[in-house]
């Protein structure tokens, strides 16, 4: 595998440290996901030692995998053909997950991202469960035109996922960033997400994350402080679940970070939501 092809650095890096997660998950007898392809990441760039909080942020990394994999399960089943998995790093629900026929799956990030991962599922020889489609853009920038002339249907509904995205986007990329979604949106869309609120940055426990993401260029540069006020603003209607029920939910300690009795006002938000707005016109592409 080429350097170039490593993402050793950058923001990227941060992909690897959550296939880690899921390496780590699916070897447990009791998983609540399996990730086949998860350690062959890892493998290829080589153990990233995590700061102790990192290992204390292990099980929110798998219930919000489990979540977002229940988010998918539940808009195939509602009839949705069509998902984008936006900054997708090493996610393989591609190939883990089972699709219905024709379910068609986008996937964005950085061009050295992609160019690592498909290297690494090329020499495992893997095969997707839907129609599977990369696409290489920053989403900072004019990514919607990259994911329309990849053969995204702005007419049908689609399931987005930003999932451990945001907080490293200034809070103008993420408003664009949603908007620009919202605009590719057909009814019967839906969006799930992930972000952090502003006490979450400070828990003191997590001063040696901060330090490393700095030192790799991928500090974080956003919050929220409430999501479904945020979201419902740019035209989704949103609900946070939160990490005590899927605990609960699924029979696994409430992850330290973010269980509010020992964090207080820290939240790492998780929310899905459903399109509200009428339907948008101006989507590139669209009349
Ligand atoms: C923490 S990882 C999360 C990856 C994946 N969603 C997951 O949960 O496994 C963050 C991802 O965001 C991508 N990313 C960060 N900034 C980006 C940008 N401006 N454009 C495209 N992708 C970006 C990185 O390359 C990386 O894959």
């Amino acid at each position: 595998m080429t350097t170039e092809a490593r993402p050793t650095s950058g923001v990227s890096r941060t992909a690897v440290i959550i296939a880690q997660a899921r390496a780590t998950e699916d070897a447990r007898t009791d998983r609540l996901f399996t990730d086949p392809y998860a350690q062959s990441f890892v493998d290829a760039v080589g153990w990233i030692q995590v700061a102790e909080a990192g290992r204390l942020n292990q099980g929110h990394f798998v219930l919000r995998t489990r979540f977002f994999d229940d988010y998918f399960r539940a808009a195939a089943q509602a009839g949705c053909r069509q998902a984008v998995l936006v900054a997708a790093g090493l996610d393989t629900r591609a190939f883990r997950l089972e699709w219905p026929a024709g379910f068609r799956l986008f996937e964005i990030d950085l061009p050295g991202l992609l160019a690592f991962k498909e290297a690494v599922l090329g020499v495992r020889e893997a095969s997707p469960s839907c129609d599977r489609k990369t696409v290489r853009a920053d989403l900072r920038e004019d990514w919607p035109a990259a994911l329309l002339a990849a053969g995204f249907d702005p007419e049908q509904p689609t399931a987005w996922l930003v999932e451990g995205l945001m907080m490293y986007l200034e809070p103008a990329d993420n408003d664009r960033l949603v908007d620009r979604i919202g605009k590719l949106s057909a009814p019967g869309s839906r969006l799930a997400i992930e972000h952090i609120n502003q006490a979450y940055t400070e828990l003191p426990q997590l001063k040696a994350v901060h330090a490393r993401l700095r030192r790799v260029g991928a500090a974080w540069r956003s919050t929220i402080e409430d999501p479904c006020a945020w979201l419902g603003a740019h035209g989704w209607t949103a609900t946070v679940v939160p990490q005590t029920e899927l605990a609960a939910r699924h029979g696994r300690p409430v992850p330290e970070l973010t269980d509010p009795a020992r964090v207080g006002s820290a939240r790492m938000w998780l929310a899905e939501a459903v399109r509200s707005a009428p339907e948008v016109s101006a989507a590139p592409g669209r009349a």
